[in-house]
């Protein structure tokens, strides 16, 4: 069983998705963490993110940049925006991805465009999604916690530079696939979320 996970930053879907992934007991791949790696890695090259070619000389970062911490920082994800619109960089991490979606037994993938690109036979697409106002609090909840610096107006202008970035782009938008289920956890804390998904793909399922 293969299933899809799309959605906006902060949304909730890759902690759904790894709540779905230990339910069903299957494997999960964030994909959002490779185009991080390779974001990550055109810095490390001291290359341009916006250009096309040294973006895709950074799709061949090595495995072990997947465990470097400085991925989940915001800085990655606004690197990882801008060199996932080049079709060049979707290209080259699309085998990988679906290798993982189609392994025997099955798998949990999430990321912008698993139902639509990646995995467009999954059994389950969900469509996760949240307001803007929702997921700026909950990002700047997240980083208080973590102690780190942030006030609540550059955060929600990131996620909604983010947001334009991430559904414009002419290769692979983020955009429901026609059959997915949308999900909208504004007004749901963590566990009805992750009930409410796993609803989904029972009800799904069984049918
Ligand atoms: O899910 P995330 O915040 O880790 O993703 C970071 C960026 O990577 C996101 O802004 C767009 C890009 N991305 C993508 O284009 N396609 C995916 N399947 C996953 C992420």
């Amino acid at each position: 069983m293969i299933l899809a996970v799309d959605g906006p930053t902060a949304s909730g879907k890759g902690t759904i998705a790894k709540a779905l992934a230990g339910h069903f007991g299957l494997p999960h791949l964030d994909t959002g963490l490779l185009y991080r790696a390779v974001g990550r890695q055109v810095t490390l090259s001291d290359g341009d993110p916006d250009s096309e070619s040294d973006a895709l000389a950074a799709c061949d970062f090595p495995d072990s940049l997947l465990a470097d911490p400085e991925l989940r920082s915001e800085a990655s994800g606004g690197m990882a925006s801008r060199v996932s619109i080049h079709p060049e960089v979707r290209r080259a991490l699309y085998e990988r991805q679906r290798k993982f979606a189609t392994q025997p037994g099955g798998a949990v993938l999430d990321g912008r465009d698993i139902g639509t690109v990646i995995a467009p036979e999954a059994e389950v697409k969900l469509f996760v999604i949240a307001s803007l106002e929702a997921r700026a609090q909950r990002r700047f909840a997240e980083m208080r916690a973590a102690g780190r610096e942030a006030t609540l107006e550059a955060i929600t202008a990131d996620l909604a530079a983010r947001d334009e970035r991430d559904t414009s782009r002419n290769t692979a938008p983020l955009v429901a696939a026609k059959d997915a289920v949308t999900l909208d956890t504004s007004d749901l804390d963590r566990d009805q979320a992750v009930a409410r998904a796993i609803a989904i793909v029972e009800k799904r399922v069984r049918s």
